[in-house]
């Protein structure tokens, strides 16, 4: 099977970017997938959940193997995580410099971490690669990276699709260098169908992004206890509705991109 490279993007911070990486990566893990997951937010919330080391103590994460030659690759990949299954190259404060440094060093900045993972293709059935709350240099080079990308909305705000129209210009920009970039859709999260706001961003949503995923993400305060106790939320409670959500929510991806596991 092909990889799949999915991206996790959104430049409004707190819409539920790294709770999706983390739980569909655990949730694609326990449905027999090989599952990579990348971290490249300097602010390390997906390392720091799914990681057994503190992002501070790891000597090559995300940032170094960006400004580094590929063969640190070998050296940037830790197999063993709080999540059976899951592998995970960790995010680092360090990611933040590393931008400024491929916007001066490189020839083609966008295109750095495509090229650094290039030797994973086939490797990992799933890459979920978490971004940061931006739209400069490093989700550029998610986006450059992924075959698909997920736009998460948080629908319980009123300003949850505030920006979001940059956003896919931004989209269409690195359709450039990477033509073969797919929406999944929008997914809405913290939603709750009796609330208007909710109603309103759903439509709105509609609108403005063309696909909209048709699992929706409830509230809940099992999201914070599960990454409190760096797991997943099928640890936690493995029949609340939202970890049944996020069930659905992989089984609706692996259909989608006609993902199935290997037989071992
Ligand atoms: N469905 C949910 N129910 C309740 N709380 C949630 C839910 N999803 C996310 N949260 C909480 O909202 C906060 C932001 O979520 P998360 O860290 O996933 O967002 P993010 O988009 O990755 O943020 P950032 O932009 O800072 O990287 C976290 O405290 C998280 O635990
Ligand atoms: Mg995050």
């Amino acid at each position: 099977m092909s990889t799949k490279w999915i991206a996790v993007a959104n430049h409004k911070g707190g819409c539920g970017k790294t709770t999706t990486v983390v739980n569909l990566a655990a949730e694609f893990a326990r449905n027999g997938l090989t599952v990579l997951v990348v971290d490249l937010d300097p602010q390390a919330n997906a390392s720091m959940h799914i990681g057994k080391k503190h992002p501070s103590e790891v000597p090559v994460t995300c940032a170094e193997l960006l400004l580094s030659e590929i063969e640190k690759l070998p050296q940037a990949i830790y197999d063993d995580t709080n999540i059976e299954g899951v592998s995970l190259i960790y995010g680092s404060l360090g990611l933040g410099r590393a931008e400024d440094d491929l916007k001066d060093d490189t020839p083609r900045p966008s295109e750095e971490l495509r090229t650094k993972l290039a030797p994973l293709e086939g490797i990992y059935d799933v890459v979920l690669i978490d971004c940061p709350p931006s739209l400069k240099l490093l989700t550029s080079n998610a986006l450059a990276a992924a075959t698909h990308l997920i736009i998460p909305i948080e629908s319980g705000s009123q300003y949850g699709l505030y920006g979001v129209t940059d956003l896919l210009k931004h989209v269409n920009k690195i359709r450039r260098v990477n033509p073969r970039l797919e929406l999944l859709g929008a997914l809405l999260i913290k939603h709750d169908e009796r609330q208007t706001v909710c109603k309103l961003i759903e439509n709105a949503a509609r609108e403005q992004l063309g696909k909209l995923i048709p699992i929706k993400i409830p509230t809940s305060t099992k999201v914070n206890q599960a990454a409190m106790a760096q797991t997943s939320l099928h640890v936690i409670d493995r029949t609340a509705k939202v970890t049944r959500e996020f069930k659905e929510l992989t089984q609706y991806i692996m259909n989608e991109l006609n993902m199935k596991a290997d037989v071992k």
